[in-house]
C-alpha cells in the first residue's frame, strides 16, 4: 500500500502516513502541534485550508465533521483535521482556516 505524502506548510514539515491516517494524527508524526479540540468534528478547533493532488486524496467528509464545517460556513477546500483521513497521492495543510 503506497504511502500517502502529508505537508504542512506553516511549519514546512512532511510527512508519510498510511491511507486511512487522520490529518490530526499525521501532524503529530510531523511535530507538528496543531490546535484541537473534541478530536470527534464536532467543535471546528481544528479547521485547516487544505490542498490536494487529487480529488480523491482525501475521503469525503462525513458527519459530524460535513455538519460542523457547514455550521461554521466554511468554504470547500477546508477540512477537520481530527476527522479528513488520507487516501492516496499527497496533501498540502495550508493553515488554520478560521483565525
Ligand atoms: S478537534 Fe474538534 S472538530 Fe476536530
Amino acid at each position: 500500500m503506497d504511502l500517502v505524502e502529508v505537508h504542512f506548510a506553516a511549519a514546512n514539515k512532511t510527512v508519510f502516513v498510511q491511507p486511512g491516517t487522520t490529518l490530526l494524527a499525521a501532524a503529530t508524526l510531523a511535530g507538528v502541534d496543531w490546535p484541537t479540540g473534541c478530536t470527534r468534528g464536532m467543535c471546528g478547533t481544528d479547521a485547516a485550508t487544505v490542498v490536494t493532488s487529487a480529488p480523491d486524496a482525501l475521503d469525503a467528509p462525513a458527519e459530524p465533521e460535513r455538519g460542523t464545517l457547514d455550521r461554521m460556513g466554511l468554504p470547500t477546500g477546508c477540512r477537520l483535521l481530527c476527522s479528513a483521513r488520507v487516501r492516496r497521492g499527497a496533501v498540502a495543510v495550508q493553515g488554520d482556516a478560521v483565525g
